[in-house]
């Protein structure tokens, strides 16, 4: 089998991989070991020009190498804190109102992308497989092929594809979705993100797209699909059983003193819907006197991209409101929402999860969310807790067994919150199994082995130079 290289913003390093990160990185490094090759990134240092030149720092791993670089000060502001997170991040979340555009970081972003294809080129060998990953990369491929490279590529979106007018609000549009056209295979996380692409490329870009996701546009000729990023359910359920009897889980039920629990962890970014989950939370509490007192929220959201002024403004809208509604229903002995900023072990959350009656994940756009899978998956099947979803997550598709919301609708969320908290064991226990089917259908291990079996089956030889 041919060697498979893994580019992406940030890699995991080799001890991370052994399952203290997210599941992803555990998925991806499982393929890389099967095949053998590289994980390409960012190392996420910043470093000055001549540590940059330096070539990518090499770590080896059985038959894995890890190879990262730093970013001189002026890319990363360009490239990462700007073009991606400020203008690519916003709008595919449909927040064009959070949206800057400067043409100067868009240049860098297309910059950093071609020095980091250059960086990687040494590493490649002439069958590899490239398999890129996410909004920091879409350029990376095209700047590949610019240098020569023939082998086949494949790009998964890790973020929801916005609809053609939204889109349409980034300058550079085009290039971005001729970018993408550069790859063999471009996927998805769900059905709508796939159809908004295939209506960018008939509508706007003048291509065809077929049901099954041929596409030709910009005289390239690509296949798109859908392939759903999941968990490994059953290990998930393992490391929330293992964990009931750490001290922290013991700690956070003694100090609950009976009370219910409604479990949220997300990275602190506005497209989690946060201050509206807290504003749901607040109205239950006004709507429901016999349970102030009696129910606690724990929200646990780790600052990222703190750089960014909107992040820091969603930090300080968030702060006030947890402190506004502590203020209006904590009495000497209860605090309703406890909102915490720290990072927390993953087996720790796992384990949190199965303690709580109610997983409250209510993004306003999401690409997937895999909290929302690992809250199912955690749950202890005798006596499982509840998932409130947003419709919006990309999660919704499958986890039909969650209580669905709209994360505007204030007053929707807070009915909702009342009747997981009140459900009856046999219906959560049939919802419960609902979503654990699914789980287990589009497991993580089926996105990267249908993803990956697709980039195999490309003609190798499309990309050959013609002989005359
Ligand atoms: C999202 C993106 C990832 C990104 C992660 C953390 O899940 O899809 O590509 O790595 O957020 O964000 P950060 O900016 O800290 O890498």
């Amino acid at each position: 089998m041919s060697r498979l290289v893994v580019v992406s913003n940030r890699v995991a390093s080799p001890t991370e991989t052994k399952g203290s990160a997210g599941g992803l990185a555990v998925g991806v490094f499982g393929a890389l070991k099967d095949s053998g090759g590289v994980w390409f990134g960012w190392s996420g240092d910043v470093v000055s020009d001549t540590v940059a030149n330096q070539g990518p720092k090499l770590e080896q791993d059985g038959a894995v190498t890890f190879a990262t670089v730093g970013l001189p000060k002026k890319d990363y502001d360009q490239y990462y804190r700007g073009f991606s997170n400020a203008t690519l991040w916003p709008v595919f979340h449909y927040r064009n109102d959070l949206a800057v555009y400067d043409r100067e970081e868009y240049a860098g972003y297309r910059r950093v992308n071609s020095w980091l294809a250059h960086r990687a080129i040494k590493l490649l060998q002439p069958d590899d497989v490239i398999w890129v990953h996410d909004y920091h990369l879409i350029p990376f491929g095209e700047a590949l092929r610019a240098e020569g490279v023939t082998n086949r590529m494949g790009f998964f979106l890790h973020i929801p594809f916005p609809s053609p007018q939204i889109l349409l609000n980034i300058p550079p549009h085009e290039e971005l979705v001729k970018s993408l056209c550069c790859y063999d295979v471009v996927g998805f996380q769900t059905p709508g993100d796939q159809a908004a692409f295939h209506d960018y490329i008939v509508r706007h870009a003048h291509g065809t797209a077929s049901a099954e996701g041929h596409v030709e546009a910009f005289g390239r000729k690509l296949k798109t699909g859908v392939y759903r990023i999941g968990i490994f359910p059953d290990e998930i359920a393992e490391q929330a059983k293992r964990g009931e009897a750490r001290q922290d889980v013991m700690d956070l039920k003694q100090s609950l003193e009976g009370r219910k629990l409604i479990m949220s962890v997300d990275r602190l970014d506005y497209s989690k819907g946060l201050v509206e989950r807290f504003k749901a939370f607040e109205h239950f509490l006004e709507k429901s006197p016999e349970w102030r007192g009696n129910v606690t929220l724990v929200q646990i959201a780790p600052p990222t991209r703190s750089d960014v002024d909107t992040y820091q403004q969603i930090r300080h809208n968030l702060e006030y409101e947890a402190g506004r509604i502590n203020g209006r229903y904590s009495g000497l002995d209860y605090t309703p929402i406890r909102y915490m900023n720290q990072r927390y072990d993953r087996w720790k959350l796992m384990s949190l999860f199965r303690e709580s009656q109610i997983g409250l994940v209510t993004p306003l756009r999401d690409g997937m969310n895999l909290v929302a899978k690992e809250y199912v998956a955690a749950q202890n099947p005798d006596d499982p807790g509840v998932l409130v979803l947003s419709q919006f997550a990309g999660a919704a598709d499958e986890m039909t067994g969650a209580l669905m919301v709209n994360p505007h609708d204030i007053v929707g969320m807070s009915e909702a919150i009342g009747r997981a908290l009140s459900m009856p064991l046999a219906e959560r226990r049939e919802r419960y199994e609902t979503n654990m089917k699914m789980l287990r259908k589009y497991d993580l291990g089926v996105w990267r082995d249908s993803f990956l079996a697709d980039l195999r089956g490309v003609d190798q030889g499309k990309h050959a130079p013609q002989k005359r």
